[in-house]
């Protein structure tokens, strides 16, 4: 197949996350943890927590807000919105067509995706696809959680790894005579591991067991994990991705500038970045202030390095992530 003629551009980032924040402290008054075993296992120091009344449409439509102006865009120029999450507003309609209202984007044809920590990067993929063939020519692509709400704050295995968050791009169609646009997605590659959907899921509160009155005191609509397990996987998956996404980009681990991983566990970051070879200078990590945000991390932490001019212009972007189903997915990016 001949290499298609235009392709996908990042042309503006933006990220929210709630004003309160829990640290470490606080939660060992809640639960039998302490500020020393969090950070030491997890890297994570603090965490955002969203108000009772802030919905994820609400921290979605904030992300997508701020990366439209940084494009340059308006709601109207948007042609498709793809959100990313796990912790929709409601069962249905999609977050994405509630982001669509609130932005008043009334050209988007509007859907979520659920692919949990790897949620950002399959949305992306997907818009991605509708771009280079020509479906759409502009896209909101958006990872937004309030995992808050999935929480059982009486289970220290989980409830002090995660927060509330959102982050957004705007990708355009570029075609020839553009081909040094910034921003390019260069490769992507995705998996999906279904024998593993017990190591981490929400159980409870869909079709298979909707939340009853005798099984509601055991929490079935919140967090469950087996950390260890996770953990491994997490480091074999996203090292061997991050791979397989610089070969099929025709580079090599020594061309990357920047690797931006999911946010989950520092430990995690640093054996991909060992296995990488690459130092931790060229390794962006911003847990230690937000936690593991699940779809939003990605896109969040592109968003800082941005703005806070980490990545510059012709850099070589590795983004790397794995969440539950398992899935896992690389992206590279030339910025
Ligand atoms: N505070 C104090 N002690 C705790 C806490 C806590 N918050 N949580 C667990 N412990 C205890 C355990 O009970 C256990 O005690 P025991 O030895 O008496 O049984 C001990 O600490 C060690 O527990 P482990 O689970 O073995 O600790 P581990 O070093 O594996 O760290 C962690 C746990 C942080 C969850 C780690 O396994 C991890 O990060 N896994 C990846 C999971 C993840 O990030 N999932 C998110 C989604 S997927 C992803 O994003 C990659």
């Amino acid at each position: 197949m001949s290499p298609s003629p235009c392709t996908s551009s990042i042309i503006g980032t933006g990220s929210y996350v709630p004003e309160r924040v829990l640290t470490n402290d606080d939660l060992s008054k809640i639960v039998d943890t302490s500020d020393e075993w969090i950070t030491t296992r997890t890297g994570i120091k603090e965490r955002r927590i969203a108000a009772a009344d802030e919905a994820t449409s609400d921290m979605a439509t904030k992300a997508a807000l701020r990366a439209l102006e940084a494009a340059n865009m308006k709601a109207e120029d948007i042609e498709l919105i793809i959100v990313a999450t796990v912790t929709p507003d409601m069962f249905f309609p999609s977050t994405a067509c509630i982001v669509q209202k609130k932005l008043g984007a009334a050209n988007a044809v509007c859907f979520d995706i659920s692919a949990a920590c790897s949620g950002f990067l399959y949305a992306l993929q997907v818009a991605r696809n509708f771009i280079n063939t020509g479906t759409r020519g502009t896209a909101l692509v958006i990872g937004a959680e309030k995992l808050s709400s999935l929480i059982n704050w009486k289970d220290r295995n989980t409830c002090v790894l995660f927060g509330d968050a959102a982050g957004a791009v705007v990708l355009k169609r570029v075609c020839e005579g553009e081909a040094d646009a910034p921003g390019r997605v260069l490769s992507t590659v995705m998996g999906s591991d279904g024998n593993l959907v017990d190591l981490l899921k929400v159980p409870g509160g869909g079709s298979a067991c909707p939340i009853t009155a005798e099984n509601a005191e055991s929490r079935p609509n919140t967090i469950h994990m087996e950390g260890r397990e996770t953990f491994k996987h997490a480091v074999t998956r996203m090292s061997q991705a991050a791979e397989q996404a610089l070969e099929l980009a025709g580079l090599q681990k020594s061309d990357i500038n920047m690797v931006i991983p999911h946010q989950a566990n520092a430990r995690i970051i640093s054996a991909i970045a060992d296995r990488l070879g690459l130092p931790e200078d060229k390794t962006f990590m911003n847990l230690q202030k937000y936690g593991n945000t699940s779809a939003a991390t990605i896109p969040v932490a592109l968003d800082e390095a941005n703005r806070e001019g980490r990545i510059k212009r012709g850099d070589v972007l590795l983004l790397v992530a794995f969440g539950g189903g398992f899935t896992w997915a690389s992206t590279v990016l030339r910025w």
